[in-house]
């Protein structure tokens, strides 16, 4: 039996991805997540990064705002296409898998970043091995994703509700079921998700041979919640995880 169809899924929702990430209508990269990355990332100036699964590669524009130079790979063509038009100088984009990095030799990233694409990849560990080939000796992998608490839910509408549609309390169900989730967009799109226990994503880390620096449940202090009001949410459930890995030197 073949599994969900991860790279139509994308390619089907790929248009009004780009348009709402060009409008700065993601309200969680937006109003908290970027503010977070880019602070556990620190100084990324004359730094060569890899951005593993990084969609129309807004945030491989980000770093290289501040000096980096990225190699953004993404499974979906549109999206890599659309990052290669409006590139700058020092960003580069190719079609490829995360979970097999064929053509990116190996120790030659100070940095990889994993933004929200992890819970894409049917195989974790495969992508973990990989990102952790690519980078140098003492190199860093930062990987935000949906932490395991979001992910377990198979209700379509994770909270429950009161007739007025506020929220009472979110569904957190299904925790030791790992395996694909099935996550619908407001536009009506769906994609495939993959639920995993913290512990199965902290070992893959570790087994890989990462070193675990930090791990950070993003929070927005007052003046992104004035941005985005809605973040209020994250204070009631921990919908997103960061965790800042190092190879060893
Ligand atoms: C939720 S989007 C995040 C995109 C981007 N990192 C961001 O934060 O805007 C997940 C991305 O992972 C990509 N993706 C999924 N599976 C992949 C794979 N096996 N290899 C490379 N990219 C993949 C999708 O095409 C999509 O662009």
């Amino acid at each position: 039996m073949s599994g969900p169809d991860l790279s139509g899924e994308w390619a089907a929702f790929a248009p009004e991805w780009i348009a709402r990430m060009a409008a700065g209508r993601d309200r969680a990269r937006e109003g908290v997540l970027d503010d977070w990355m880019l602070e556990v990332i620190g100084d990324v100036s004359a730094r060569s990064v890899i951005d593993l699964g990084c969609g129309e590669g807004r945030f491989c524009r980000m770093l290289a705002a501040r000096g980096a130079r990225t190699l953004g790979v993404d499974l979906q063509p549109a999206f890599v296409e659309h990052a290669r038009a409006v590139a700058g100088p020092s960003e580069r984009y190719e079609l490829g898998d995360l979970q097999s990095l064929a053509g990116v030799p190996g120790a030659s990233f100070d940095l990889a970043v994993s933004y929200i694409s992890l819970v894409d990849v049917p195989d974790e560990a495969a992508a973990v091995r990989e990102a952790f080939r690519v980078l140098v000796p003492g190199g860093r992998f930062v990987v935000c994703n949906l932490a395991p608490m979001a992910t377990a839910t198979k209700t379509e509408d994770p909270w429950v509700r009161r007739p007025d549609r506020s929220k009472v309390h979110y569904v957190l169900d299904h925790y030791a079921e790992e395996g694909p989730r099935d996550i619908p967009f407001p536009s009506g799109h769906r994609i495939t998700n993959h639920h995993r226990m913290l512990s199965s994503t902290l070992n893959t880390f570790l087994d890989a041979g990462f070193e675990l620096r930090r791990l950070h449940e993003p929070l927005p202090n007052q003046e992104q919640l004035a941005r985005v009001p809605d973040n209020e949410d994250l204070f009631r459930v921990p919908i997103f995880v960061i965790y800042d890995l190092r190879k060893p030197r």
